[in-house]
């Protein structure tokens, strides 16, 4: 597997793993409406905004492949709090490859890349209150939990967030097994 920069040519593979990621994952939180219709098109457009046509550097995008297939990303907006330090937006791996440390090795790639981008080392995220799955993920991986947040999902459902910290991203780069 290689881990590497997002390009534009990576829009239509992260949109779509991006939307039966949240088909699978989100549903309770995201309306089924907006998942049995809108989300395909709406993760596209995403994607197509924060890659083309060329990738932000206030963002930082990191997809895994395995034989020429996106199999997981991270998204990351860098430096996005003056406290909590660059916000994780967007971390997913695809349904069949869950719990091969594919979800680590992107969180600690994302935080090397953080690290070597800004003087600030703390990394932060938002999960969903009724994803404990994620959260167990988390918290293997050092994160703390610290806050929550009523907010509004891309289709304007209300929803519940717990907030994770690593108030230093260097031990989770350290955690590489590259
Ligand atoms: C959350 C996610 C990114 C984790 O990625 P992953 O590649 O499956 O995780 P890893 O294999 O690196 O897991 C590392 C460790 O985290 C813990 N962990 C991971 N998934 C877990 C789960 N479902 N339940 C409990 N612990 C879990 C384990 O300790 C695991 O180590 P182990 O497998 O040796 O026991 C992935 O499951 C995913 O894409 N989920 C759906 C989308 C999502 O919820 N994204 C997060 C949005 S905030």
């Amino acid at each position: 597997m290689e881990l590497r920069p997002a390009t534009s040519d990576d829009i239509g593979s992260i949109a779509r793993l991006h939307a039966d990621s949240w088909r699978r994952n989100y549903r309770g939180a995201y309306s089924d409406e907006f998942l049995d219709g809108n989300v395909d098109a709406d993760r596209l457009a995403a994607w197509t905004d924060r890659l083309a046509p060329t990738p932000p550097t206030s963002t930082c995008t990191i997809v895994a492949e395995l034989d020429g297939v996106v199999i997981g990303f991270a998204h990351t907006v860098v430096d996005d709090d003056p406290k909590w330090g660059s916000l994780v937006d967007n971390l997913h791996v695809v349904h069949g490859s869950k719990r091969r440390g594919i979800g680590s090795r992107l969180m600690s790639a994302t935080a090397e890349a953080v690290l070597a981008r800004t003087p600030c080392p703390a990394l932060y995220l938002w999960v969903l209150k009724q994803n404990t799955a994620a959260q167990s993920f988390y918290e293997a991986i050092g994160g703390s939990r610290a806050g929550e947040k009523i907010d509004e999902s891309p289709a304007g459902d209300r929803i519940e967030a717990f907030r994770y910290a690593w108030p230093d991203a260097t031990t989770l780069a350290l955690a590489s097994p590259r």
